[in-house]
């Protein structure tokens, strides 16, 4: 089996951050101190990724390009797919057929940050399942807003439903995928929906009719944010300010994973350290740099 490869979602129209998003991307935007796309970015780090596609809105491309390159910097290899309309979550496996090139994935939304203990044990589990499809199930109070599952007296995923009137429970699937190599081909078969999009819960539902779809609850310890609107981005950039103020340890900061899963140098390292320096997040990255000197 090929290594499974990332793909951040990363385009769309961001219309409920309006008049904010008219100029700029919802995944540049800051989450506190640094932008958006990091969160996730990180999260496919932590599975243990690293080749991995963004996709972007054309506008937008050369501004994610500037920002994360080609990954290099933190022992990546990053490539750039085109969204030209936003038709939906599960049009990402069409755009990103050829760069997957018959690799399973995982992907993730750039608007979706996750955060808790045991994170990286839950995503390198799910990276390691060879057949099928893994996706997680958080518990929500509004859960008519989202994808929704529904699970038997066994505790056994047997309906997703985008946006229901009338819930099957309070479980919405999170915006991370972790699909087999099948899911390019899968989505050749889904039609539109009413609203005119291709929708990841009908990719989903194709794994769960033929028994290969595993939804995982991810607990009350896990944090899952999303920061399409502009009270939860707000809320989701003091959650961050306030776990790191009060641990003195950085969320989703790329230069870490990668120096943990030893994919940079101590010499790279330095270099992020130095070219942030004026901020905590660069004291942040020296202070790790001594503490291995
Ligand atoms: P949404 O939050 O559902 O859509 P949006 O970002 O366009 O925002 P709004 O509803 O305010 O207009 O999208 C979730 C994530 O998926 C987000 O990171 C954008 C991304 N996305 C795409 O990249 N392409 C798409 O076709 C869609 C629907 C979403």
């Amino acid at each position: 089996m090929k290594k499974r490869k990332g793909i951040i979602l990363a385009g769309g129209y961001g219309s409920r951050l309006f008049p904010t998003t008219i100029g700029v991307s919802k995944q540049l935007l800051p989450v506190y101190d640094k932008p958006m796309i990091y969160y996730p970015l990180s999260v496919l780090m932590l599975s243990d990724i690293q080749e991995i596609a963004v996709i972007t809105n054309l506008d937008y491309m050369s501004q994610f390009q500037r920002l994360l390159g080609d990954g290099t910097q933190w022992g990546l290899n990053l490539s750039y797919i085109c969204q030209h309309s936003p038709d939906g979550l599960a049009q990402a496996y069409l755009l990103a057929e050829g760069f997957l090139d018959g690799a399973p994935s995982a992907m993730v939304l750039g608007d979706n940050i996750f955060y808790g203990d045991g994170l990286r044990d839950l995503l390198t589990d799910a990276r390691d399942q060879t057949h099928g499809g893994r996706v997680f199930g958080y518990r929500v109070s509004d859960p008519e807003r989202y994808g929704v599952v529904g699970f038997d007296s066994n505790e056994v995923a047997n309906s997703i439903e985008e946006k229901p009137v009338c819930p099957k429970s309070n479980y919405a699937v999170t915006g991370l995928y972790f699909l087999d190599e099948t899911a390019s081909k899968k989505a050749k078969s889904i039609t539109p929906s009413t609203r005119g999009e291709l929708e990841i819960t009908s990719l989903l539902e194709i794994y769960l009719n033929e028994g290969s779809l595993s939804v995982q609850k991810m607990g009350r310890g896990y944090a899952w944010l999303d920061t399409g609107t502009h009270a939860s981005l707000l809320d989701a950039g003091n959650f961050v300010r306030t776990l790191q103020h009060r641990q003195g340890l950085q969320v989703g900061c790329p230069e870490e994973i990668a120096f943990e899963n030893n994919w940079i140098s101590l010499e790279q390292l330095s270099d992020a350290a130095i070219q942030f320096e004026k901020n905590e997040y660069g004291e942040y990255l020296n202070k790790l740099l001594t503490s291995f000197l």
